[in-house]
């Protein structure tokens, strides 16, 4: 049996696509515990580039189950798209499975969130606007739908209905603006999920029976752990549980199935969207290294902001979802600098804080101190096939990252493709 999570150690976009696609080869079933669409997962197999947001990275070897468990929130016509996407780059998507358990994304969640972060002004979150707050709002609140509904569409359609025309109220009589047609609304949603009707399962019989039969389940999480609703940088964060705590509420399978927990960390450190972020580098250095990464957002084409590796931040990671490995991607881009620096603790009213904290102003008061290492050049990080061809700092570089978070290195990535990554023990 060998149940692992590739997770975000950080705020998103480390590189989780790629290194869920590279595991994927050894595993049985992919599969995304949590978030939606907000989500952009990047896996360049040789010549070619795909794009995912809601369609687990394992979706690439078509005799392994790609499975989009309870945990997350689906877009159905995002997801029509995304088939159709694949579909059209010769992949298959017959080995898709969606849970039942699954809720469902509407329209009206998309304009609420476009809203409310409209309202919100100067205070904004900086969310995607695919309408992931919402659709968890009325998920807790308990007014949501699932895939389970839609095989009974008359009750299906009446709830749908109402949840529309309550949004609706809130979308005219609180923010002003133009309803949705609840009869043309319902009529394309009810069209959209019967498309998707084949591919609903109960995927909590599914991965139980998997899990039974000993087969190799990988998950793959999204956005990252400081964006989790409970553990990250709150209120700019996400509305899901990215951590491995979301995997067993997210799929159905038990804590005590979950054999360990890969965290996937860029070699510096990136964010988009709103909200605190000691270690940034609002100079010459973020913007090169923004260049130099093409950081800019698979989802919304933001750019993200850029700053040195912060290892209180990773410590906190590693504790929080019990990493076994670290797999950190990106060395490449930091190719060509003379000096890095890395964040080994905060200063707090002159007194060293090795701790992550809760409150955003006192973040914002934490002033990151710096250990100063040198760097690689370009050259260096080509035609590596092993941790051995790696230059001399750069294996020191990932040392410290080693002794910083008390986790190993296991894996890491000089580039961007599926043959660019180099483990250095086997981990899944
Ligand atoms: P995810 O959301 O965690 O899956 O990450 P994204 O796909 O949003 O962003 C990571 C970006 O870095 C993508 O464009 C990847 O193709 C790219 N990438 C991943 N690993 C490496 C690496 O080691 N080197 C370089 N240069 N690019 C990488
Ligand atoms: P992957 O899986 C980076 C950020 C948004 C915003 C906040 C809330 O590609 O790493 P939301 O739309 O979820 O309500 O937005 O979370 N965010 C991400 N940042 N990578 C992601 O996903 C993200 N998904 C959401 O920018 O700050
Ligand atoms: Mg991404």
């Amino acid at each position: 049996m060998s149940t692992y999570t590739v997770l975000g150690a950080q705020w998103g976009d480390e590189g989780k696509g790629k290194i869920t696609d590279y595991l994927a080869e050894k595993a049985d079933l992919v599969v995304r515990y949590q978030g939606g669409n907000n989500a952009g997962h990047t896996v360049v197999i040789g010549e070619n580039t795909y794009k995912l947001h809601l369609i687990p990275s394992g979706i690439f070897y078509s005799d392994k189950l790609a499975v989009i468990a309870n945990g997350v929130v689906v877009n159905p016509f995002a997801l029509l798209e995304e088939i159709q996407y694949l579909s059209d780059k010769g992949i298959t998507t017959d080995n898709l499975r969606i849970s039942d358990r699954a809720h469902i994304i509407l329209p009206t969640h998309l304009k609420l969130d476009a809203l409310k972060e409209e309202k919100r002004g100067k205070a904004k979150i900086g969310t995607t606007i695919k309408g992931i707050g919402p659709a968890y709002v009325d998920k807790m609140e308990r007014s949501g739908l699932r895939f389970a509904d839609i095989f009974y569409p008359e009750v299906f359609e009446k709830i749908l209905r109402k949840n529309i025309e309550d949004k609706n109220e809130l979308i005219e009589i609180f923010y002003g603006e133009e309803p949705f047609d609840v009869d043309q609304t319902v009529k394309e949603v009810m069209a959209a999920l019967e498309t998707l009707k084949p591919y609903v399962v109960d995927t909590v019989e599914l991965l139980q029976e998997a899990n039974q039969a000993d087969k190799k389940i990988l998950l793959e999480g999204a956005q990252g752990t400081l964006l989790d609703i409970d553990f990250g940088t709150y209120p700019y964060v996400t509305s899901s549980h990215p951590t491995t705590g979301g995997v067993s509420i997210g799929t159905g399978l038990s804590p005590f199935d979950l054999d360990g927990a890969i965290g996937v960390v860029k070699a510096y450190l990136t964010r988009v969207g709103k909200g605190p972020f000691p270690t940034e580098l609002e100079n010459e250095t973020g913007e090169w290294i923004r260049e130099k990464g093409f950081e800019f957002g698979t989802t919304t084409g933001r750019p993200r902001r850029c700053g040195w590796l912060d290892t209180v931040m990773l410590r906190y990671t590693a504790q929080i979802n019990g990493l076994t490995s670290l797999v950190v991607t990106k060395l490449d881009t930091l190719g060509g600098l003379e000096e890095l620096e890395i964040c080994s603790g905060y200063k707090l009213n002159g007194k060293l804080v090795k701790t992550f904290p809760a409150s955003l102003q006192t973040l914002a008061l934490c002033e990151p101190v710096y250990e100063t290492h040198p760097g690689w050049s370009v050259e260096s990080m080509q035609g590596i096939k092993t941790y051995e061809d790696l230059p001399e700092t750069a294996k020191k570089y990932l040392a410290r990252i080693e002794e910083l978070t008390g986790v190993s290195v296991d894996m890491f990535s000089i580039g961007p493709k599926r043959s660019e990554t180099i483990m250095r023990k086997e981990i899944f």
